[in-house]
């Protein structure tokens, strides 16, 4: 039985709002033994602490997503600061910086950005990167930062980047988290650039209810299906699936700490 964490799930979603219990059984079930909830704001990082509070196979993260951060209240990040010290709550984000959206001003958006590397830092707990058509400015962040502070622990999540930025990304000491999109049958530049990333930088997530990985594409996606996209992964590297499911469980685990390890009750 291959063991799986789903390190990206945005659980808070309407989709789920109906079996939510049913899709946690259908996980565990598939081998899925956590899953990190994902805030994109101050409401959906208060509910997916809520929710980790319930479900002892949840854990969280807060943050204020990119396309998020034009509505944030001046007091809603003093918020998710608290809530980030919360023990269930085992990473920072989703923040990062966003071009293809064009829903909040590019300088706020870095704003936000450096607020959470720096949060990341302060609690030592690894911070959650999207990168949407932004690749260029978050290497130029995440390397400004580097140079100032030194490695930061983090995530490229649902890594869709080119080649050259995977490369900066993995050198910067960051892991890379793949998505159901690289099982499409057009994307076959992106599993070229997962074959090459290190064995113990490699992540699997879901990115749910979005982007279901091939079998299920065209459904809603949910944290069981994360196993197709290790499937996935682990043939284009001609690996064995439980060897890859076992390797990104054990990078989950070391990346996010203790906390996530010990199954709660
Ligand atoms: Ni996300």
């Amino acid at each position: 039985m291959p063991r799986l964490i789903d390190t990206h799930a945005h659980l808070f979603d309407e989709r789920f709002q109906s079996d939510l219990p049913q899709v946690l059984e259908r996980a565990a079930a598939a081998g899925v033994e956590r899953i990190v909830a994902m805030g994109i704001d101050i409401a959906t990082s208060m509910a997916c602490v809520e929710l980790a509070a319930k479900y002892p196979i949840l854990v969280a993260s807060v943050g204020i997503q990119p396309n998020h951060v034009a509505e944030a209240h001046a007091d809603d990040w003093p918020k998710i600061e608290r809530l980030a010290t919360t023990p269930s709550v085992v990473a920072i984000g989703e923040t990062g910086l966003d071009r293809y959206r064009d829903r909040a001003p590019f300088a706020l958006q870095e704003e936000y950005f450096a607020r959470h590397l720096e949060l990341s830092r302060r609690l030592q707990k690894p911070v959650v990167i999207h990168c949407r058509e932004a690749e260029a400015d978050v290497v130029r962040m995440l390397k400004l930062d580097f140079d100032k502070n030194g490695p930061v622990s983090g995530i490229m999540h649902s890594f869709s980047g080119d080649a050259a930025t995977a490369k900066e990304c993995l050198a910067l000491g960051l892991h890379l988290s793949f998505a159901g999109m690289v099982t499409y049958k057009t994307a076959d530049a992106l599993r070229e650039i997962a074959r090459e990333v290190p064995l113990d930088k490699l992540l699997v997530e879901t990115d749910c209810p979005y982007l279901s990985p091939v079998p299920m594409r065209g459904k809603r996606n949910e944290p069981a299906f994360v196993f197709h996209t290790a499937n996935g992964l682990a043939q284009d590297r001609g690996i064995d699936v439980v060897e890859l499911c076992e390797r990104t469980t054990q990078n989950a685990l070391r990346l996010f700490g203790s906390s996530i390890a010990p199954m709660k009750n």
